[in-house]
């Protein structure tokens, strides 16, 4: 992978994937971050390199037609432990630069022990919406009870139960969002799943007798450099009535094995570190906690920068 006038020795100290990382792909791990840089750097309306950081700033499609504003997002890589001074010196750049740009919103999320460059966008008016914790396993066969891929006639059931569901987004959490944009959100992110444009499969449980769905669960393929393949749980839910009964454990399993029939090497998985249900969940279906991260954002008009 080439980073244009990149120090190459720069960008090989950025951290690596935790989740690939933490799984002895050390080699993918660093690909896939220089494969991203490379990405954000080809739509970049800004980018600022810093001595042992660097950081892009672009806009942010998903965003910025769900939320009907212009929306964008700065992206960070470092070495572990950013130092203050460079913290600063990121601080100033993403001032200058999202006064600069015309959006709305922008989001960062950064690992929760970059706690320099999290409080340099704090000290800019930037608010903590989300604290995401990441979690990953190598998939082995699990049983498939009662689990199938979609049929046309479930896509209602998926979709209510996708309203009940995801209270604790941070869309929902943001005050200048709040839960109605949250379940417009989902919504809108149930519906691409189950038309193959978020999701390569959803998964749907079905309830004792085989009848009405009691959960569904979307899965999403990557392919890394390093011919890795990982597969990602993007949205889990069980109906109201039916939790606390095993359904999500269900899913999560049939879903595990899915993957493993798609060559995945890795399953990966996030969720708010609030979620007590769901942290239990991916845990005790065998999935190991690799990282945890902050998701800040800037609102203009709310706040100075
Ligand atoms: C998270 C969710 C999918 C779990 O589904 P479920 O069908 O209740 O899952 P299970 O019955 O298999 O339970 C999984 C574990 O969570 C525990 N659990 C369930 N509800 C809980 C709660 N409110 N607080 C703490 N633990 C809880 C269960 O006891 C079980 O752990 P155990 O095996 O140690 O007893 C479900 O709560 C849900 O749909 N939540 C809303 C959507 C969401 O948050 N999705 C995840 C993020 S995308």
């Amino acid at each position: 992978m080439t980073l244009d006038g990149l120090d190459p020795a720069l960008a090989g100290r950025f951290r690596p994937d935790p989740a690939l990382a933490a799984f002895g792909h050390e080699t993918a791990a660093r690909e896939v971050v220089s494969a991203q840089i490379a990405g954000r750097r080809r739509t970049a309306l800004g980018e600022w390199v810093g001595s042992s950081a660097m950081a892009t700033l672009g806009r942010d499609d998903w965003d910025s037609e769900v939320l009907r504003r212009a929306c964008g997002r700065v992206d960070l890589w470092a070495a572990p432990g950013v130092p203050s001074a460079e913290a600063a010196a990121f601080g100033a750049w993403v001032a200058d630069s999202v006064r600069a740009a015309v959006l709305d919103y922008v989001v960062c999320r950064l690992p929760a022990a970059d706690v320099a460059p999290l409080q340099a966008l704090e000290a800019l008016g930037w608010r903590v919406v989300d604290v995401l914790e990441t979690f990953a396993e190598t998939p082995r066969p699990a049983p498939v009870d009662g689990v199938r891929p979609h049929r046309p006639e479930d896509r209602d059931e998926v979709l209510a139960i996708g309203r009940e569901s995801f209270e604790e987004s941070r869309f929902a959490t943001d005050p200048v969002l709040g839960p109605d944009v949250s379940r417009r959100v989902h919504d809108v992110w149930t519906r691409n799943s189950l038309h193959g444009l978020a999701a390569r499969e959803v998964l749907v449980a079905e309830g004792q007798a085989g009848g009405a769905v009691e959960g569904f669960l979307t899965c999403q393929l990557r392919d890394c450099p390093g011919d890795v393949r990982i597969g990602t749980i993007a949205l889990v839910a069980t109906a109201g009535h039916a939790r606390g009964r095993g359904v999500g454990r269900r899913l999560v399993e049939a879903s595990v094995e899915w993957f493993r029939g798609q060559g995945c090497a890795l399953v990966t998985v996030g969720t708010q570190a609030s979620n007590a249900a769901a942290l239990r969940l991916y845990e005790n279906a065998g999935f190991r906690a690799v990282s945890t991260s902050v998701t800040l954002r800037w609102a203009r008009g709310e706040a100075q920068v």
